[in-house]
């Protein structure tokens, strides 16, 4: 594997021929980090199953550089989910539509709907565009991380998670830390009304104001696969108990206003929801990296982000 320290145009146009040439490419979204392969490439997505170490009926997010690229993998698009697009895209959304031909089932996991994101971290969108004049059609892309591990936020922990199984001509580009830190929210757009599968920086109540509908938010129990809606996820090696009181000796993560308990290890002390997403999963790896067995969160309260950071914790505690 090769790491890629300074992304410039020729870096981004290797990066773009090798994901042509079937290798893999790990690349910042805003999100989180991206495993990237050619979406067309059965092969190419086949190594990210493997270097993941995820079960292969799950489906893959295809990233795309613009609203334009829309239709070469859906169709029967509804109007609701074209104003999402044009008012979140390029960004933190991911809409779930019926496919295209393009879309095969090694992509959808056999279901007739895609996942589609337009990022909006520059280094992804200019692969992204690269990779489309070179005749690509779009990167599927999960989170960088080993199957149910925690997502990395910077290319140090790409590293760390799935370094070891990349192959020597795969590449990792390094954007610095993601600035939004947890997934994209993920809209199921194949109903009358738009569906929350997974809860991000794009709020319920930011939907609403864009579609005039009530959203319906779902608690794990739709059809769809998802395996962010698995209940265990994102789960670090420490142990992760939410809202009770950190012992010495014991990790501690929680807003600024909240004091350190008596010889805690305090792993971050987010200012902001905002703060509080983008460094939630370095602070997660920090206990595994000092060998913590325990860390105690005290989750934030509240709708909007907060309940995007409240899922990913739920889903880290449990085990
Ligand atoms: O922010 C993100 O979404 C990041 C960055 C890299 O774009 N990607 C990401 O991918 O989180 P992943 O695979 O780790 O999580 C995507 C979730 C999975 O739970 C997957 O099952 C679900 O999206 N998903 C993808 N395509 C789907 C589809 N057609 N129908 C239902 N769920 C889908
Ligand atoms: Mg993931």
């Amino acid at each position: 594997m090769e790491f890629i320290s300074n992304c410039t145009a020729d870096a981004i146009a290797n990066a773009a021929k090798a994901l042509i040439d079937g290798h893999l490419v790990a690349f910042p979204t805003e999100t989180v980090y991206g495993l990237g392969a050619d979406a067309t490439n059965e092969k190419a997505v086949s190594r990210i199953y493997s270097v993941k170490g995820r079960p292969t009926n799950h489906p893959l997010i295809v990233h795309i550089s613009s609203i334009n690229k829309l239709e070469d993998w859906a169709t029967d698009i509804p109007d609701y989910a074209i104003k999402l697009a044009r008012e979140f895209w390029p960004g933190p959304m991911t809409l779930i539509l019926p496919r295209k031909e393009l879309a095969k089932d090694y992509i959808t996991g056999g279901q007739n709907n895609v996942g589609l994101r337009v990022p909006a971290q520059p280094i992804a969108l200019a692969l992204l565009n690269k990779f489309e004049q070179l005749g690509g059609h779009g990167i599927a892309a999960p989170s960088a991380n080993r199957f149910g591990a925690v997502s990395p936020t910077t290319a140090e922990a790409v590293d760390e998670e799935v370094g070891d199984y990349l192959g020597s001509e795969d590449l990792v580009l390094d954007g610095g830390q993601c600035l939004v830190g947890i997934e994209s929210t993920i809209i199921d757009c194949t109903g009358l009304r738009p569906k929350v599968l997974r809860p991000g920086a794009i709020t319920e109540e930011m939907i609403e104001q864009v579609v005039d509908k009530k959203v319906e938010i779902t608690e794990g129990e739709s059809e769809i696969k998802a395996s962010g809606l698995l209940d265990s996820h994102y789960a670090p090696k420490a142990k992760i108990f939410l809202n009770s009181i950190a012992g010495p000796g014991e990790g501690f993560l929680a807003l600024s206003n909240f004091q350190t308990p008596v010889g805690a290890i305090r792993l971050a002390s987010p200012g902001s929801l905002e703060q509080y997403a983008r460094d939630l999963y370095l602070a997660l790896r920090s206990a595994d990296q000092q060998g913590l067995n325990k860390v105690v969160v005290q989750s934030p309260e509240g709708t909007g982000l907060a309940e995007a950071i409240r899922d990913r914790l739920t889903k880290a505690s449990v085990r």
